[in-house]
């Protein structure tokens, strides 16, 4: 087994070399206090590897992602989402028999509790749909029964998943309708999952929704591309929160609100708020960028940087080339996806981005994509988490699966005031 050395007070400590599938190397501290009484100090886990996890891989050198081990391109393009769902899950693609079970599940479990409509009635019109989402997906704790999770009952917690995979979609769409205050329109039986979804955005008593199959596809898409993305800020909330032995409602409800930061899966609102701006205020995308590289102002060119990626987002890729491709066949021009090519060019081509190794990430292209589908900003981080849902859920079986099992404790170096005494 190979071995690192760290050397303190000119004593010398071996440590386990960890090396994973595609020969990414750790060095494994658990050790560490243990043999030095010393610990890590890694401000915003920059190089800290809280797991080993076998569901996502990402080379952020190459721009490589992959679920499982399949590229995101040849997913995003040939799965389904719930397929994708059950992907990350279960870690196989399903048999046409699993895939039917899991079908049903999601089926079954797309209604919410009657009694749970009586929430929305009391939240006001403006409230953010993510400050909804949370509450709804936390209070799902209170209307389901809360068995352990278990060996002993694994189809509790398919049922548990397929339920938070299916209501985060329905709670979604009677957000928006309460927002608009237009009656809210039940998930049907007979509707795929994304069409189910569009169908209950956008049918209303007075005109049913007209079934778009290309908004389908391209939904599709959007939520596959979603779907995970190994250990970043809201899966390692869900992870961390989890590992207290708390439920998984309770867990993903804590993965929802970390989403939310402009920072993380928000970004895709500020997106559009951005690119809103430029166009309303008829700025030039030379001072935008003058702006984002000053550090005296407190603004950052939102959908742009990434900690893992250092080469261009392959899901920026694959939602570009769609953002062309969809427009174009509905003859529909938007003149934000303008600004953002320009400023994508001047990204690609000023100094200051090009040292730091920053580019468009998955928030970039994706906000003009639900603009097009007639999804409102406000909801845009809502559709990254009902994206996100699987990932969380993976995250959080691994997680529990993992033996031995520990609670999530970092540690910290005090540098508060020494022992004084009151006067
Ligand atoms: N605009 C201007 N400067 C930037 C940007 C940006 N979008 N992103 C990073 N930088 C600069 C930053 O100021 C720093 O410069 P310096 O070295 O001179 O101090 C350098 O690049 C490194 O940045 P960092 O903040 O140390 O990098 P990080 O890995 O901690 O942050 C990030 C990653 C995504 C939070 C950051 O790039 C950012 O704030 N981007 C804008 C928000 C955004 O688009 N978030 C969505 C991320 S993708 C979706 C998801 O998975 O959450």
């Amino acid at each position: 087994m190979k071995t690192a050395k760290i050397i303190i007070d000119d004593r010398e400590h071996e440590f386990p070399l960890v090396t994973g599938t595609e020969q990414e190397r750790a060095i494994d501290i658990s050790d560490l206090y243990a043999k030095t009484g010393c610990i890590t100090l890694d401000n915003g886990f920059q190089n800290t590897g809280a797991c080993a996890s076998a569901i996502t891989f990402i080379d952020g050198d190459k721009g490589i992602l992959r679920y499982r081990g399949f590229d995101i391109s040849e997913l995003a393009d040939k799965l389904s989402f719930v397929e994708t769902a059950y992907l990350l899950i279960y870690g196989s693609l399903p048999t046409i028999d699993q895939k039917s079970l899991f079908s049903r599940y999601l089926t079954e479990n797309s209604m919410l509790h009657e009694d749970m409509i009586h929430y929305f009635v009391g939240m006001p019109p403006r409230a953010h749909p993510m400050a909804i989402l949370s509450s709804m997906v936390n209070s799902l704790s209170i209307f389901y029964p809360l068995s352990f999770v278990d060996d002993e009952n694994p189809q509790e917690f398919d049922r548990i998943a397929a339920r938070l995979i299916s209501m985060i979609r329905t709670i979604a769409a009677f957000s928006y309708k309460k927002s608009i205050g237009e009656p809210f329109v039940y998930p049907r039986h007979d509707l795929k999952y994304c069409m189910n979804f569009l169908n209950m955005m956008f049918s209303s008593p007075v005109k049913p929704y007209e079934f778009d199959l290309e908004a389908e596809r391209v939904l599709n898409k959007l939520l596959i591309l979603h779907a995970d993305h190994e250990q970043n800020c809201s899966t390692s909330t869900v992870r961390l929160v989890g590992s207290s032995m708390v439920n998984l409602y309770a867990s993903v409800c804590a993965g929802i609100c970390a989403l939310w930061g402009p920072l993380h899966g928000g970004a895709n609102q500020e997106v559009i708020d951005m690119l809103e701006d430029i166009q309303r205020n008829g700025r030039k995308v030379k001072d935008v960028i003058a702006m984002a590289k000053d550090k005296t102002k407190n603004f950052r060119l939102f959908g742009c940087g990434h900690r893992v990626y250092k080469n261009y987002d392959p899901r920026a890729k694959i939602l570009k080339d769609t953002c062309a491709t969809f427009l174009a066949g509905r003859h529909a021009n938007d003149p934000l996806l303008s600004i953002a090519l320009e400023l994508e060019d001047a990204v690609l081509h000023d100094d200051y981005f090009i040292e730091r190794k920053l580019y468009p990430n998955v928030d970039f292209y994706s906000g003009i994509l639900y603009r097009a589908l007639g999804i409102p900003s406000a909801m845009f981080t809502v559709m990254f988490a009902i994206g996100r849902m699987p990932g969380w859920i993976a995250q959080w079986r691994e997680m529990h699966d993992t033996k031995p099992f520990r609670i999530g404790r970092p540690r910290q170096v005090y540098v508060g005031p020494a022992h004084r005494s009151l006067p």
